[in-house]
């Protein structure tokens, strides 16, 4: 699905979320706050819009996508990109500071055992950080998010992708996924620690992070 919407899904990306994926992003960025030196793996990274994002203070940023037509599409953008799958990562246990996933944890087929994999691929003390849509916190936003997303998604779908289905699909997979509360509790159930959320847009996005917990916690 993603490899027909390759083309064009950073630019119906950012119109569909009125541009705040820009903002959602870098805030993205700053609570991952990769240092030079550091290793980390953008997971399900799309074209790679977020890697450059979190590269720029100098850490060394793997794209990862199981889409290939998406990673082409982010061809340009230079930053080391790999096919992988979130379900089995083909790299070696501990191998990074840090993993994050922005706007595709939802996509995976068990979101748990997505994150005991991602879990398995991090230090000991290493970072895990989400930026995924959510419930918004307030109640007349949360009506209308809930009542105009589908038909808001279905409409961008027709009019700029050549797969419109993927867009109803969008919609359903963002009303059924867990509120902020929950999807900390799975992160936690997958072995990670100092569970904690911020809440962006009114709650529409929340950004999660945890740790890996080292050795002797
Ligand atoms: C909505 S896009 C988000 C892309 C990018 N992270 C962004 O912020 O624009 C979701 C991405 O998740 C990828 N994806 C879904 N399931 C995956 C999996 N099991 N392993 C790797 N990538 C996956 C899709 O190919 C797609 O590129």
């Amino acid at each position: 699905m993603f490899d027909d919407v390759a083309d064009g899904y950073d630019r119906a990306n950012s119109f569909m979320t009125f541009g705040f994926d820009r903002r959602w992003r870098t805030i993205t960025g700053r609570v991952l706050d990769a240092k030079r030196g550091e290793k980390v793996l953008d997971l399900a990274a799309g074209t790679g819009v977020s890697t450059v994002e979190y590269a720029r203070n100098g850490a060394w940023c793997l794209a990862a996508d199981f889409s290939v037509g998406m990673l082409k599409a982010g061809k340009h953008r230079g930053v080391p990109m790999v096919a992988a799958d979130a379900m089995k990562l083909p790299f070696a246990d501990g191998s990074f500071d840090a993993v994050t996933i922005s706007l595709a944890l939802r996509n995976f087929v068990d979101t748990k055992a997505a994150l005991t994999e991602i879990a398995r691929v991090v230090k000991p003390g290493g970072r895990l950080v989400i930026c995924e849509v959510s419930t918004p916190t307030f109640p007349p936003i949360r009506f209308l998010h809930r009542k105009f997303i589908a038909k808001l998604l279905t409409w961008v779908g027709a009019r700029t992708s050549s797969n419109p289905e993927a867009y109803s699909y969008l919609a359903e997979s963002m009303l059924a996924w867990p509120d902020q509360r929950t999807l900390g509790e799975i992160i936690a159930s997958a072995g990670w620690t100092e569970v904690e959320w911020l809440n962006l847009t009114f709650g529409v996005v929340a950004i999660h992070r945890a740790k890996k917990p080292t050795v002797n916690s």
